[in-house]
């Protein structure tokens, strides 16, 4: 497994609720917290690893053996209050960075992969993270959520990582938009 990134097809296809967990999804969880600590990330949704089903993972620290390592299964935010603005990153959208407006406080619910429910109000920086993997995971990235100028002064990276994305399709390192998206519908067919 490995971080896919914009503008692979799979970041734009809403994952779908997850019916079972098994063992072999269990490994995927603990693959997608060896991908998050690889690329220094603090949360990594499932499409973000080819596999369309909702559930993401998140460790505020960002750091093996710090913090609290936390799996988020059919996640629902509800409740939004207030707003801030933060600057946010993506392991999908390497080299952009950019200011995003979000409420500040949120509820949400979710299951752990031990079937446990957890729910919470949560603010500041949990809140942000829970709100950027849930986007994810409805196919919606950071950078749909900038305003027009702030949007504007990142197009040149977008433009780059687009033509890197074509480039490996027209080399054969990559395979086409059509094949990538059906071969991530196995999973939904397996877990949901
Ligand atoms: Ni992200």
């Amino acid at each position: 497994m490995e971080v896919i990134c914009y503008p692979h097809p799979t970041l734009r296809y809403p994952a779908k609720p997850i019916q079972r967990v098994d063992k072999e999804l269990r490994e995927v969880i603990a693959e997608m917290f060896r991908l998050m600590y690889e690329h220094k990330g603090v949360g990594l949704a499932a499409n973000q690893v080819g596999v369309p089903l909702r559930l993401f993972v998140m460790n505020e620290s960002g750091k093996l053996g710090q913090g609290k390592e936390l799996v988020f299964i059919n996640p629902v935010v509800t409740k939004p209050r207030g707003n801030e603005e933060m600057e946010e990153g993506c392991l999908s959208l390497p080299g952009v960075n950019a200011n995003v407006v979000r409420p500040k406080t949120i509820f949400f619910n979710a299951y752990s992969h031990t079937g446990e429910e957890v729910k919470g109000d949560v603010t500041g920086y949990m809140a942000r993270i829970i709100q950027h993997e849930v986007d994810h995971l409805d196919g919606v990235l950071f950078v749909d959520r900038l305003s027009p100028s702030v949007r504007n002064s990142i197009d040149s990276d977008m433009y780059t990582l687009e033509l890197d994305h074509q480039s490996k399709q027209k080399t054969g390192l990559l395979k086409s938009d059509e094949e990538l998206l059906n071969e991530s519908k196995v999973w939904q067919e397996k877990y949901c």
